[in-house]
């Protein structure tokens, strides 16, 4: 079998991590999110599942993945005792689904991008919509965006995604933040601001049982976590840094890019009166075009926006398809260009579904049932099943002392399965009503 690849070094391992973590889910689906489950009061209960669920969790992955340099599916069988493969097959499969319809909405920021050169959307948002998100254009658009992340998943993980995200990251950082100083000047972002930040408790009480599953959802949507993608990464650790500091940086990244996003957006709201109101899978695209149609200078920022939203989404793209993608390398031995052509091309026409309106059905399914399901199976393997020198891994590289290592056992043994049962509970009731 060929020399399994290892990243360059340990910042190269945190860009692709983070590129992973940063996506879509930041910049459309958290502040959409937030705006529809009553703003500040959905935004704690994120940070929350976040730091106390997510950050945890994201160390089991990382723990597995470095432990067993194996892929998600057969890193199971390497750690454990017993067959546990099924646990990272659910992993794989999220990742599979999540890819075939990120790709499509990845295809509508493709067509966005066109919108703001040609000035397509402005005055007729809804229009536009219509017109690029079902049928031929939105599945051509799906087709450039997949073959675009296939061909930086053929290039390798040093060549291809190491390098890809290390430019991509810093980009949007920098854009975000000019986008959010542009905010601060809209008329009416003070009112953005307040609905985002200042929480009303009293919305988190009446509607628990649909922030809870939402924000748990977001939270291992956001960090990529429950998909494998984090087991893939870490296996290819060629070396022993702390994981836990790895893996702090990488949440506290993902939350400020979130945060910034929503910096971003609510003033531009706001400043256009779209704060409040329903948000199915196209309403973010609908409210920002719409905002852009109006504001001064609106077709550049709208042009900044969607390059930003780009990169976000193909630098976790190629993460999406690299975790089925190192299946089947380690699995069959196959050459990785073809793997990724082969695993993408699959996956291209699994998403010609959500390409004629189907979107919100697939993104619903993954948030609300995919996820808390594979985050159950992986806590309770890491916390029951696997051996202990598996779980003293998370000490390797790391100053922690035997203390710390047996606190976040417990944690992931107990807290962590009680919480994400009760979220998969609340998530498949609300996803079946
Ligand atoms: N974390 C990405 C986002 O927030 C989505 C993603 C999930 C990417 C899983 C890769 C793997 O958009
Ligand atoms: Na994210």
């Amino acid at each position: 079998m060929a020399q399994r690849e290892t990243w360059t070094s340990r910042v190269g391992f945190i860009f692709a991590a983070v590129g992973s973590a940063v996506g879509l889910g930041n910049i459309w689906s958290f502040p959409f999110q937030t705006a529809s489950n009553g703003g500040a009061a959905f935004l704690v209960v994120y940070l929350l599942a976040v730091f106390l669920i997510g950050f945890p969790t994201m160390l089991i992955e990382f723990v597995i993945g470095r432990r067993s340099k194996q892929n998600a599916v057969s890193a199971f069988s390497e750690l454990g005792y017993g067959n546990w493969t099924f646990a990272g097959a659910i992993g794989v499969f999220a990742s599979f689904i999540t890819l075939s319809f990120y790709s499509v909405v990845g295809g509508w920021v493709i067509s966005y991008i066109v919108g703001s050169v040609t000035g397509g959307y402005l005055g007729q948002a809804g229009t536009f919509f219509g017109s690029i998100s079902s049928g031929t254009v939105a599945i051509g658009a799906h087709a450039v965006f997949m073959a675009v992340t296939i061909a930086i998943v053929a290039g390798g993980v040093a060549d291809g995604i190491e390098r890809a995200t290390k430019f991509m990251i810093p980009a949007i950082l920098v854009l975000l933040v000019g986008l959010a100083a542009w905010g601060s000047t809209l008329a009416g972002s003070a009112a953005g601001y307040a609905y985002y930040l200042s929480p009303d408790f009293g919305v988190i009480a009446s509607n628990f049982t649909s922030i809870v599953p939402s924000a748990m959802g977001q939270a291992f949507f956001t960090l990529s976590l429950g998909f494998g993608v984090m087991i893939a990464y870490a296996s290819y650790l060629g070396r022993d840094d702390s994981l836990p500091a790895d893996s702090a940086i990488i949440v506290v990244l993902n939350t400020v890019v979130a945060l910034l996003a929503g910096f971003a957006v609510f003033p531009i709201l706001a400043a256009t009166d779209a704060l409040t109101g329903s948000t199915g899978a196209g309403t973010a695209f609908v409210a920002l075009a719409g905002a852009f149609g109006q504001l001064p200078a609106g077709q550049v920022i709208g042009l900044v926006f969607f390059v930003v939203l780009l990169f976000a989404a193909l630098s976790s793209s190629i993460s999406l398809l690299e975790a089925p993608a190192s299946y089947v390398v380690d699995r069959y031995d196959v050459a990785r260009p073809k793997v990724a052509v082969g695993v993408g091309l699959v996956s291209f026409v699994i998403g010609i579904v959500p390409a004629y309106g189907y979107v919100g059905l697939f993104n619903d399914f993954v948030f609300n049932i995919l996820l808390p399901i594979a985050v159950l199976f992986i806590a309770l393997f890491a916390g029951w099943v696997a051996n202990r020198e598996s779980i003293d891994e998370l000490g390797r590289g790391t100053a922690l002392g035997q203390g710390a290592t047996t606190l976040w056992l417990w944690w992931v043994r107990v807290v962590i399965p009680i919480v994400v049962a009760y979220t998969l509970y609340l998530g498949v009731t609300n996803f079946y009503t």
